[in-house]
């Protein structure tokens, strides 16, 4: 088993660069599959999620090279065949080749999706659009297999109840080469819907309207290959900045899109975090008083639910008592139990994180329950006095590029070891 152990009290200073965006790249990877010709992703992050979706592309039969931060995939040889399960099963974005496979082949038989456990995370609003679609749906042992019954996906028009970040992106898979047009209303606004939108795009596709609550995609008969630079992860530099603020002596986070950010910045700057931006990075100082501030999760543009988590360690170092509401995963609460075991004082009231500080953590050993909660007991790790030890680590590993070498470079005493 792997651990990883981090000794604090080292000075944390420097400049770190975000990486290419998970949420984008794991529904970049699969739309692939809709093209006719290579695609070239620039920018892609150097983590388990694309390790996995990469070997499932090749198991497919499409042929990927990988060189640092470019991944080229040539399509062409994609065949539609069940895909290995315990891959599928184990990521949360295996549900987007359900739209790529119906939108090239007009069947799709996949597995059900796995990822971090939040609580509930139904697709029942995926499985809607695709019926609107045309599509039939029967389950065959663990795996579920979608079927336009030879006619090609039909465009329609969908109103989702909920707004959904997955559903969206999916419905503009398998609608990008439908027949007719698709309009998505109560639409998701995320900045990966738009990155998403702007591939497919550039591989020949008409979708209008992306990063507003209302899609227009008017199918077209086949899509080219084309070459991506994927956006910068919001998720990972809100990490690295309120990382920056709990223990940092003054570091720059370069690679960050501010207007991505606008309201977890909002909320740092309601703390008194004192901080520069500039014109693709944001300096944090060395932090002096802070004050506990309330949060509230919401849809983009609202406080994103992936940054609540991580930013829990610096609330705790905030004066005063307030609550962490998550309205988007209500169940997403298990760094409370693991915080608290290092000296937090910190609770789930009601579905609610009530926490009241100032707080000295103390180093224990921790688990990382899920992707987001491990990147707050690393932050806590670097925060807390004496040596903490985090286990299941794959969650961080399946999301934060390169995070050991680059909290090395900032100066920390970090590492992984073999149990
Ligand atoms: N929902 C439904 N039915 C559906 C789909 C969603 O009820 O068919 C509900 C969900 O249960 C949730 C809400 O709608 O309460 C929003 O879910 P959404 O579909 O937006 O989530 P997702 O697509 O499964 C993505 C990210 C998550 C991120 C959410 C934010 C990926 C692979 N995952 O998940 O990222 O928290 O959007 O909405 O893009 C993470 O990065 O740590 C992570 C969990």
């Amino acid at each position: 088993m792997r651990k990883i152990v981090i000794n604090s009290g080292k000075p944390l200073s420097g400049e770190v660069a975000v990486s290419g965006a998970k949420n984008s790249v794991v529904a970049l990877i699969p739309a692939i599959i809709l093209a006719d010709d290579i695609v070239t992703l620039d920018g892609v992050p150097a983590i388990s999620d694309v390790d996995s979706l990469v070997d499932i592309m090749e198991v497919m039969g499409a042929k990927v090279k990988r060189q640092g931060e470019t991944l080229e995939i040539d399509p062409r040889g994609v065949e539609n065949k069940p895909m290995p399960y315990g891959k599928i099963n184990s990521l949360r974005a295996s549900y987007y080749f359900y739209g790529s496979l119906l939108g090239r082949f007009g069947e799709a038989v996949v597995g059900l999706p796995g990822g971090c456990d939040l609580g509930p995370r139904p697709i029942d609003l995926h499985l809607k659009a695709f019926e609107a679609m045309g599509a039939k749906i029967t389950y065959e042992g663990d795996n579920m297999r979608l079927s336009t019954g030879g006619t090609p996906v039909q465009g329609t028009h969908i109103f989702f109840d909920t707004v959904t970040v997955g559903a969206t992106i999916n419905t503009m898979l398998a609608a990008a080469k439908a027949e007719g047009r698709t309009v998505i209303e109560n639409a998701a606004r995320e900045p990966e819907i738009i990155d998403v939108a702007t591939l497919l795009n550039n591989m020949g596709a008409h979708i209008r309207g992306a990063g507003t609550d209302i899609i227009t995609i008017e199918g077209v008969k086949s899509l080219h290959g084309t070459r991506h630079q994927v956006i910068p992860d919001r998720i990972e530099a809100g990490s690295y900045i309120a990382m920056a603020a709990a223990v940092g002596e003054g570091i720059k986070i370069t690679n960050v899109l501010y207007e991505h950010l606008e309201s977890f910045i909002a909320k740092l700057d309601e703390m008194g975090v004192r901080m520069t931006i500039e014109e693709d990075a944001i300096f944090v100082e060395k932090q002096e008083q802070l004050k506990a501030v309330n949060i509230k999760t919401a849809p983009y543009p609202g406080f994103a639910t992936d940054l609540q988590q991580p930013l829990t360690p610096l609330l705790l170092t905030a004066h005063g008592r307030a609550s962490i509401v998550d309205t988007i995963y209500e169940k997403r609460v298990n760094h409370v139990p693991e915080m608290a075991r290092m000296g937090a004082n910190i609770s789930t009231v009601g579905g609610r994180i009530v926490y009241e500080g100032p707080n000295q953590l103390t180093g224990a050993p921790v688990k990382a329950t899920d992707l987001r909660a491990g990147a707050a007991l690393v932050t806590a790790g670097l925060m807390a006095e004496g040596q903490t030890e985090i286990t299941n680590i794959e969650f961080i590993l399946r999301g934060y590029s390169n995070i050991i070498e680059k909290l090395t470079a900032l100066g920390a005493d970090i590492r992984i070891v073999e149990d």
